[in-house]
């Protein structure tokens, strides 16, 4: 279970971290924006444990140098990170016609190298397309969130980090330019960078990487990382400690368009104080989304699909992840055997979105040893259909609707030439839009 962790002895400094080996990191976010910040946050959501059939995200002692700045915020009770073998169970045993597998099995330290390879195909062109985005309107895209006067910068599924020095480096001049013009925060100019993923392995190097390529040149940012899912995130930093502080979250990579457009509301409200069923997450100063919104079907079939069979690899490697969440051994059970299975993906224009599909070759069988040692028997028949992970491709209009829900209003875009990629400008705001997708306006 979620623990507050008291952090006693350690009030001289804004920020301190118990991490994952027990060392206790300490470093300054940067004065809060509003004036009745207290300024120490006493402690901070922490707590270990590792699951028996946790296959994602396993520490290694290997990885000591950045183990320090990263904090695991996984919850045991609730994290699908720590429930993914009975999410894997569970959606398997769906009827026909309902089955999945969850996506999150794509995201283990082998899956993240064969997504890896799909962005190097010719064909794969979002990564390439909010590549160039942001090369060209970093400097814009930069500023807007130095206005926004962030303290906590969070990185949702920051994967590689490659996008993510360009990104620091333009922030870090802009917080250096302002607090040297004497604007409101001079001398307040630290900001925490989070990146925050799943996989344990790909985040510390990712992490080493960029701390390579930047530091010691960022003057004004410090680098961290969170281990978790996006919900533990938004949960983590809805406690009530972080509360003064103004956060903004950058979510790249079309990875929003993973969820349903429910679903992505849903998950948006999570960060902010307007939902129902969120954390109440309070002092959200802005998100910025990277969406694809190629409507062009070939074009997205040749994406997702390459000749060369990197995304169908990709999607094939759920099944080992799952073989592995369930235990069950090549020689118990041929179940997940890629042999066994073909890889379907399709567009589907009404949903607006490319769906991976794995599909039995024949009727295959196993029995699943639970947890307090009860089986339960798996059958898959030839031919049904098992969803892994869709893609959408959400035009402004989309985003927009998506955003209303939670609360969050377009404030400004920046597209790509073709005007299908597009990179969001988010803030809470009451006020509805009526019309106008690209829009300037002056912060609130
Ligand atoms: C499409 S990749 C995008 C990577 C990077 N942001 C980029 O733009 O290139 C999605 C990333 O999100 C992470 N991810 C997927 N599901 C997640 C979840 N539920 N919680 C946290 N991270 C997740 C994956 O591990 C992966 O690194």
């Amino acid at each position: 279970m979620a623990q507050v962790l008291p952090s006693p002895g350690v009030e001289s400094h804004p920020f301190h971290q118990n991490t994952k080996d027990g060392n206790v990191s300490s470093f300054s976010p940067g004065a809060p924006s509003s004036m009745s910040v207290p300024r120490t946050l006493p402690s901070l959501l922490y707590h270990h444990h590792h699951h028996q059939h946790h296959h994602l995200s396993t520490p290694s002692s290997s990885n000591t140098s950045s183990a320090s700045d990263m904090l695991d915020i996984r919850s045991s009770s609730t994290s699908l990170l720590d429930t993914l073998d009975t999410q894997t169970l569970s959606s398997l045993l769906q009827p026909p016609g309902r089955k999945s597998l969850p996506s999150l099995l794509l995201w283990d330290e082998k899956g993240q190298s064969l997504y890896d390879s799909i962005l190097a195909t010719p064909s794969y062109y979002p990564y390439r397309v909010e590549n160039a985005l942001l090369q060209k309107q970093i400097g814009h895209i930069a500023s807007t969130i130095a206005s926004s006067t962030t303290d906590i910068l969070v990185e949702l599924g920051a994967g590689n980090l490659s996008k993510t020095a360009l990104l620091l480096s333009a922030l870090d001049q802009c917080l250096e330019d302002s607090s040297s013009s004497g604007s409101s925060r001079a001398g307040l100019k630290k900001m925490v960078y989070y990146a925050l993923d799943v996989d344990h392995t790909l985040l510390s190097s990712s992490l080493h990487q960029l701390r390579k390529h930047t530091a010691p040149a960022l003057k004004n940012i410090e680098l961290r990382s969170l281990l978790g899912t996006y919900e533990d995130g938004a949960r983590w930093l809805s406690q009530p400690d972080l509360a003064p502080y103004r956060k903004t979250m950058v979510w790249l990579g079309n990875s929003i368009a993973n969820y349903e457009k429910d679903e992505a509301s849903d998950l948006l409200a999570k960060f902010t104080t307007c939902s129902q069923n969120g954390y109440g997450m309070q002092n959200l100063a802005g998100f910025l989304l990277g969406v694809d919104g190629c409507l062009d079907q070939e074009k997205v079939e040749r994406a997702y699909n390459a000749p060369g069979g990197e995304n169908r690899r990709w999607v094939l490697h759920a099944l080992e992840a799952a073989g592995e969440q369930l235990q069950l051994q090549p020689r118990d059970s041929d179940m997940f055997d890629e042999k066994n299975w073909k890889f379907e993906g399709r567009w589907d224009g009404e949903r607006q979105r490319y769906e991976n599909y794995l599909v039995p070759k024949r009727k295959l069988e196993a029995v699943v040893t639970c947890k307090g040692g009860k089986k339960v028997p798996l059958v898959l028949e030839e031919g049904e259909k098992v969803f892994v992970l869709g893609s959408g491709k959400w035009t402004a209009r989309d985003v927009q609707g998506i955003c209303e829900g939670p609360g969050l209003k377009l404030k400004k875009s920046w597209h790509s030439e073709g005007d299908d990629y597009g990179v969001y400008w988010l803030q809470p705001g009451k006020k509805r839009l009526d019309s106008g997708i690209e829009m300037e306006e002056d912060e609130e």
